[in-house]
Formats: structure tokens, sequence, C-alpha cells
């Protein structure tokens, strides 16, 4: 894996769609959040590689509405190194709580936020069934519950 260089975009139509519907198919839902937020891709060797997308969501806490990484390069630690990335964003920032959100069937990420110091704080029932026209599935089960994690700055 070549060095990845992490940086903020300047101006929304650049942003990955290609890697931001990994993470969120709805196109509708990410253009919303888009809007008012800082969008930051990683890059290797002039390729994008991943991206992550940090709204305030509060006068103290920002989210991580979206963390996506090209699924050639999944599983080589970008989704980790833009999650430490995010977290040092946010601090920076002067936010205190750091959130994001994923699914009950989305085994891999829960596994990978909790790793990274992320603690499940709510559970909104049946948040993707409400919201999304078409049932999502990952890993043979439907996605129907949004679990929120938390991660506090120092
Ligand atoms: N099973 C269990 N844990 C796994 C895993 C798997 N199949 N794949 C990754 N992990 C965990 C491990 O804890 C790993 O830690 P390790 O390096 O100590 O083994 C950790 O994740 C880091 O993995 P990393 O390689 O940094 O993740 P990544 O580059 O694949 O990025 C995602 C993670 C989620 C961003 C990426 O897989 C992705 O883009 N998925 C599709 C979009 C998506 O679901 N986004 C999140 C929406 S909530």
């Amino acid at each position: 894996m070549q060095d990845i260089q992490i940086r903020e975009l300047n101006n929304f139509n650049e942003a990955p769609f290609n890697l931001l519907l990994l993470a969120d198919p709805s196109r509708k839902m990410v253009n919303q959040y888009l809007m008012n937020s800082r969008i930051f891709a990683a890059y290797s060797a002039k390729e994008t590689v991943g991206v992550y997308v940090l709204t305030e969501v509060g006068s103290t806490t920002a989210e991580i509405k979206n963390i996506a990484v090209d699924e050639n390069l999944q599983g080589k630690g970008i989704g980790k190194r833009l999650l430490r990335h995010a977290t040092s964003t946010a601090t920076d920032l002067n936010y205190q709580k750091l959130r994001i959100g994923t699914s009950n069937a989305s085994i891999s990420q829960l596994h990978l936020y909790q790793a990274e110091g992320f603690d499940i704080i709510e559970i909104k029932s049946n948040f993707f069934v409400d919201n999304y026209p078409e049932p999502i599935y990952e890993n043979g089960l439907q996605c129907r519950h949004m679990i929120t994690l938390v991660k506090y700055l120092t």
C-alpha cells in the first residue's frame, strides 16, 4: 500500500460519490448532509481511496455522517486511518463528542468503531426500514436499526 494522504475538499463538486454511496445508498440523503458538512478524502498516488464526512450536530458534537473506502482496498487499515483523522479533526475543532451511526447488520463496522473507542449509546428502531425506499442487506441480515456510537474527545 502506497502512502495515504488525507485532505479536506474545498468544493462539494469534488465529492467522490462512488465511495459515498458505498456507505449510504441514498443519494438524496447524502446530498442533504453534504451541504452542511466538511468532506475529507484519502489519496494514494492521486487516486481517491477513501472519504469521510464530518457534520456538526450540536454545539459540542460532530458526527461522521459517512465513511467509506474503495472496495478493492478495504481491510488494509485505511478506514482506521480515516477514523483517527476524524477524531483529531473534531478535537482540533473543539468538539467534545464525536458520533457515528451504523446498522445492526454492519458487523465489521461495529467491531472497528468499538475498537477505536466509540461506545454504543442509542438504538433507533426501524430507522432504515422507515427512511430508505428499498430494504438494505449486509452480511445476509437486513439493516433495520440504527446504532449510534459516541467517542468522548479530550
Ligand atoms: N471482520 C471483523 N472486523 C473487521 C473486518 C471483518 N471482516 N474488516 C475490518 N475489520 C475491523 C478490524 O477490527 C480491523 O482492525 P485490525 O486492522 O486490527 O484487524 C479494523 O476493522 C480496521 O479495518 P480497516 O482496514 O481500517 O477498515 P477499512 O479500510 O475496510 O474501512 C470501512 C472500513 C467500513 C470504512 C470500509 O470497509 C467500507 O468502506 N465499507 C463500506 C462502506 C461502509 O459500510 N461504511 C460505513 C457505514 S456505517
